[in-house]
């Protein structure tokens, strides 16, 4: 067993676990998921998703980890030790993502020196492409590791370790700076954007509700999963956070703060990126819906539009890049504290050996993002483990505590202290409405995936880059949860 931690304070609870929350998703990956998907259209799923599945799980995995007080492997393995399975294949998912954030972290580490001097000129689209990813035009077009990138990501992962050296303790001192400067700096690109010519355009895109829309799944699918990666829910991550929480904590007002601030972070950065784009259709006379590519590359191709229009742009260039890495980095290695606190909980190992060997190996795993296609694996690695992986764990992890364990009894451990009571409904979603709702989606979903690979790409390339890591991510967590307990066996008698 590891020592029990826990965090020194109220406050950095919550701001450690708004850390996590906001990152990279909201600032990156939510503008570029909404654009694909149609940006009205989107934002109406994306927020009633939020309230209908997002936070009734956010409380679950928090409850998991309170209740039971341990990581996502030992919170399972409460349940039924044939659960324990899916703590690990959370924590694998997360390092799924993690091994491609800590990329775009790498980008951003790039774009942050080329601020100094607004390196990437007046074609923001094409200085990403050509001159940063040097990007090939097939995904087997490897070509060579762009070395910038590979620094980028090198320096991230040493950073993301330093910050956790001494556990919890530190993360909790850090998030203070992490989380309060960058709503500064969005807010000033807020006021920016919306005063661009063009801008009312690019915000009418984003935000006119389109009703139709509600009928389709495959958008309900990338709401729930972009909800999934923004809240970090899936990942084993929450659980562990919550397992550090002194007793008689409140957890469902937390679950909302957090949750809300997330939501919040995100629409802000929306009206921004949305507004540019309105002012770049006006410059280049086309429809908004036509001036960008709706993926990974969105954010650094929009940003530096309006970096480039501001007064003192390379000043706000540096703080922008410099907000988008604490952002993130608090993100990242939340995930690495969840996967360190599971090994060392389940195998006794020490976590600053654990910690060292996830830098590694995710840096080894990292290379294939750093080369000429490396944009189109990281698409489809985000597809497929968010989609596909944190899917499955939220699911499942629904299913586990409806119908193994009693989520009267979890309801019962945080209401006892909490201001808001979650009220018998809250038992409802978890059982009803989630698993019924996410199979139908998965369902259609792996069905389309199946018929055309994802992206159009080869299908030798979603296979490679999803269904088998997904797969073996499976076959491993079922490894290691038969490891940990025939450890237990031997380990001692109860
Ligand atoms: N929630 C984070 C964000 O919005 C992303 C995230 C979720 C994440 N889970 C993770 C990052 C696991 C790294 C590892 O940016």
């Amino acid at each position: 067993m590891g020592k029990v931690e826990t965090w020194p304070g109220r406050g950095s609870f919550v701001l450690a676990a708004i850390g996590s929350a906001i990152g990279l998703g909201n600032v990156w990956r939510f503008p570029f998921i909404a654009y694909k998907y149609g940006g009205g259209a989107f934002i109406l799923v994306y927020l009633v998703s939020l309230f209908i599945i997002g936070i009734p799980i956010l409380i679950l995995e928090f409850a998991l980890g309170y209740h039971f007080k341990s990581s996502a492997p030992g919170a399972l393995r409460r349940i039924s030790s044939r659960w324990e399975w899916l703590g690990w294949f959370a924590l694998l998912a997360g390092f799924g993502v993690v091994s491609y954030y800590v990329v775009v972290m790498g980008w951003a580490a790039n774009y942050f020196v080329y601020s100094a001097n607004l390196a990437w000129g007046e074609n923001t689209e094409s200085f990403f492409f050509n001159k940063v990813l040097n990007l090939s035009d097939s995904i087997f077009s490897i070509g060579s590791i762009r070395l910038n990138i590979l620094l980028g990501l090198i320096v991230c992962w040493v950073w993301i370790l330093l910050s956790i050296w001494k556990g919890p303790l530190t993360v909790g001192r850090v998030v203070y700076v992490t989380v309060t400067v960058p709503w500064l700096i969005l807010i000033v690109f807020v006021i920016r954007g919306v005063t661009l010519p063009g801008a009312m355009e690019g915000l009418k895109y984003y935000l006119t509700p389109n009703f139709a829309q509600l009928r389709n799944p495959e958008l309900w699918h990338a709401a729930f999963s972009q909800i999934f990666f923004t809240l970090t829910i899936g990942f084993g991550v929450m659980i562990a956070y919550a397992a550090f929480l002194p007793p008689k904590s409140d957890i469902v007002n937390n679950a909302l703060l957090i949750a809300l601030a997330d939501a919040l972070t995100a629409f802000i950065a929306g009206i921004a990126v949305f507004a540019t784009l309105g002012y770049h259709a006006y410059m280049v006379g086309k429809p908004v819906s036509e001036v960008a590519k709706g993926g990974p590359s969105l954010a650094f191709v929009v940003y530096p539009m309006i970096i480039n229009s501001l007064p003192g742009a390379r000043l706000c260039g540096l703080l922008f890049f410099a907000m988008l890495l604490t952002l993130a980095v608090d993100s990242a290695f939340s995930l690495v504290e969840a996967i360190s606190a599971g090994v060392t909980e389940r195998f006794g190992w020490r976590r600053w050996k654990v910690n060292v060997g996830i830098m590694i190996v995710g840096i080894l795993v990292g290379l294939i993002y750093t080369t000429s296609a490396g944009l189109y694996w990281l698409d489809v690695v985000d597809h497929f483990v968010t989609h596909l992986g944190l899917f499955s764990v939220a699911l499942l992890q629904c299913i586990a505590a409806g119908y193994f364990y009693s989520l009267r009894t979890l309801r019962v451990s945080i209401n006892e202290y909490s201001d808001i009571k979650l009220g018998k409904s809250w038992e409802y979603i978890i059982k009803y409405l989630v698993p019924p709702v996410s199979i139908f989606l998965l369902v259609c979903s792996l069905r389309k995936d199946i018929i055309s690979p994802y992206g159009g790409y080869p299908r030798l390339a979603t296979f490679l880059g999803g269904w088998l890591p997904i797969f073996l991510f499976v076959i491993i967590s079922i490894v290691l949860a038969r490891i940990a307990q025939k450890r237990d066996a031997g380990g001692f008698t109860p």
